[in-house]
């Protein structure tokens, strides 16, 4: 599903560096490291009526994420919260609301690829938009694998939320091409890892599978999924996913905060027939939405 232009983002207020800026004034500096190098590291959030969900856990890993980069001059935990609480004040912007939150290394003395001319610290940007989630959730959508393999240790460890997408971009490229709404990205054994934007899971007879977080993004979504499993008693495992095991699961679920639970209902042409009976998918959707009133901060209490 093509994402359209929401005419509630046309006045955007964004925070770059360390102001408060209309839409169309909101730039970084073409010295700046995301633009040399995507020499920078992300999170998307979503803001409920009940607040900014999980976000402990999105800074946990943005902070981890930054000390994997070598950062220096990292805004902290309390700066990053007011920074946040001011921009979506001056958008007054209460639910429906995606949040990327973008941390450069900041801008260079000179072009070049090397961290020592970073001299004035790190670079905060806070884009809220209003963005629903963005698939269908209750029809669900179709996929299909890409011949990009996720990156795997040996090469870009996916524990960095990094801005080098491009790895993701192909295979979302090839999904286009395909007419299908997302790409399945293998890792580099051909085990399923993800999909180019989100977590991916599968229910076969009354248990969850997901693929081992060796190659994909450990998504906070995906650990919140785990967590009510736990809860609801239902197993929860672990291991190598081949193509055909998904191709013949009960049920395949893919997880993000851009998107929440989404129901995978087609493979590479394969019909995920969702045989279950005692409907898993249905009590994990139903347990989220329950857990997003108690994990979420408000905004006053940022
Ligand atoms: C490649 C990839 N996988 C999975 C996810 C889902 O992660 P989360 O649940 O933390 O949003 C994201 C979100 O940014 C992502 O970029």
């Amino acid at each position: 599903m093509l994402q359209k232009f929401d005419p509630r983002n046309a006045q955007l207020m964004i925070y770059v560096g360390n102001e408060l800026l209309p839409r169309d004034q909101a730039k970084v500096s073409v010295f700046d490291s995301v633009v040399q190098g995507g020499d920078a590291i992300w999170e998307g959030l979503r803001l409920y009526k009940d607040g900014v969900f999980m976000l402990d856990r999105h800074l946990d890993r943005l902070f981890d994420s930054a000390k994997a980069m070598h950062f220096s001059k990292i805004p902290t935990r309390v700066e990053i919260k007011k920074a946040l609480k001011s921009t979506l004040e001056a958008n007054k912007m209460s639910d429906e609301v995606h949040i990327r939150l973008t941390l450069t290394r900041g801008e260079k003395i000179t072009s070049g690829m090397d961290p020592r001319l970073n001299t004035k610290g790190c670079c905060l940007i806070i884009l809220p938009e209003y963005k629903p989630p963005v698939y269908d959730n209750q029809s669900g959508i179709k996929i299909v694998t890409s011949t990009i393999r996720r990156n795997s240790p040996n090469h870009l460890d996916s524990k960095i939320h990094h801005n080098n997408l491009i790895n993701n971009i192909l295979a979302k490229i090839q999904s286009n091409h395909a007419g299908a709404d997302a790409a399945l990205m293998l890792d580099v054994h051909g085990f399923a890892s993800e999909l180019n934007g989100t977590n991916i899971f599968m229910i076969k007879k009354g248990r969850i599978y997901k693929p081992f977080a060796d190659a994909c993004l450990p998504g906070i979504t995906r650990g919140l999924i785990i967590e009510i499993a736990k809860e609801l008693g239902i197993d929860c495992v672990e291991k190598n996913i081949s193509l055909v095991e998904l191709y013949t699961a009960d049920h395949v679920f893919c997880t993000g905060t851009m998107g929440e639970i989404t129901p995978i209902i087609e493979i590479d042409g394969r019909i995920i027939e969702a045989k279950e009976k005692n409907d898993i998918l249905t009590r994990i959707k139903h347990s989220f939405e329950m857990k997003i009133p108690s994990h979420s901060v408000k905004v006053a209490e940022l």
